[in-house]
């Protein structure tokens, strides 16, 4: 991701400070949800954070449990909002967008968090002038250990652009991409979280039937996993070097490590990042 930036340029025009905003989230479910709780913890104020679901009853559930505002309705969180967020699923994105634009303030910067609809069909709803913009976040943004990527629409100001990186700072990492680079980054961050939860399941299993117990087997596999990424990412190390250091003749690793080639446990994972890319871009041209 070449022309990505984790942060915004330096120069880039100052937004207002996430304590001065009101943003609206309309479909708080479960990626929604963590959206709310990265939102509240980046600064935006409870009072100012106004949640409409599917029904009243949804919404009032959702801001209980994530310490936001519940709204009426779907046009009273969308009245005065500075930033909209429609974390509804792709297929209904359009629909709501063509029933909340009379609402909108015409400074409000959409967001939508959909898999598989594009900007331009969404700035075609919307007059020229409406900034718009899309984030694809992943679950792990919920222990602020997630990763956002942003998308930017063309009436979105450099001032607005920074405020959205200020909206998402508490997520893990945020990063600029392109709409071309949305398909890798769903193979590389939006899906990825599940294809880990499966090798750390494999290897709590199998720690189980070398004879640990499940509770031990499962503090081990997760603590080395998580100080694994942690070492990569605090060293600056390659991960073929970080692995050769640990690789003595012979010995135990080198012996695990063949074993995990020739199961072709490599070409597994690629081949599952390829697939998540590849049906996200299918998506998208349908
Ligand atoms: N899940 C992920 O890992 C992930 C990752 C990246 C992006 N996304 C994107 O996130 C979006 C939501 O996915 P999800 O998995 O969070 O779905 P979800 O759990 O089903 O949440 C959808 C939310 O939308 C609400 N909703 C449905 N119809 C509505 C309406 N007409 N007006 C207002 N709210 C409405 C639902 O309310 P109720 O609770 O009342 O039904 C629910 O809170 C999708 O567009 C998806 O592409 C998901």
């Amino acid at each position: 991701m070449s022309e990505s930036t984790v942060r915004p340029d330096p120069a880039a025009p100052e937004g207002p400070a996430p304590d001065r905003v009101r943003v609206a989230v309309i479909g708080a479910g479960n990626m929604g949800g963590p959206v709310v709780r990265t939102l509240l913890a980046s600064g935006v104020r409870p009072e100012n954070l106004l949640i409409a679901n599917s029904t009243p009853a949804s919404g009032e559930r959702a801001a209980a449990e994530l310490g936001a505002t519940a709204a009426a309705s779907r046009a009273e969180a969308v009245a005065g909002a500075d930033v909209v967020i429609l974390g509804v699923k792709p297929y209904q994105i359009l629909d709501l967008l063509t029933a909340l634009r009379e609402d909108l303030s015409p400074h409000a910067v959409v967001v939508s968090l959909a898999a598989g609809i594009a900007l331009a069909p969404m700035e075609e709803l919307l007059p020229d002038s409406q900034p718009v913009a899309r984030a694809m976040p992943n679950t792990p943004i919920s222990v602020g250990e997630g990763a956002v990527g942003l998308m930017r629409g063309s009436a979105l100001t450099d001032a607005q652009h920074a405020l959205l990186h200020a909206l998402f700072a508490r997520a893990g990492v945020v990063v600029d991409i392109t709409e071309e680079q949305v398909h890798a980054f769903i193979g590389a961050a939006g899906s990825l979280p599940a294809f880990v939860f499966v090798l750390v399941e494999a290897m709590t299993d199998e720690a189980v039937r070398l004879g640990l117990r499940r509770d031990l087997a499962g503090a081990l596999v997760q603590q080395t996993t998580l100080g694994a990424a942690a070492m990569l990412r605090e060293t600056g190390m390659h991960p073929a070097a970080a692995k050769n250091a640990v690789s003595s003749p012979g010995g135990t690793t080198v012996q695990g490590l063949a074993a995990l080639e020739r199961e072709g446990v490599r070409a597994g994972v690629a081949a599952a990042m390829a697939a998540a890319a590849e049906t996200s871009r299918a998506m998208t041209e349908r």
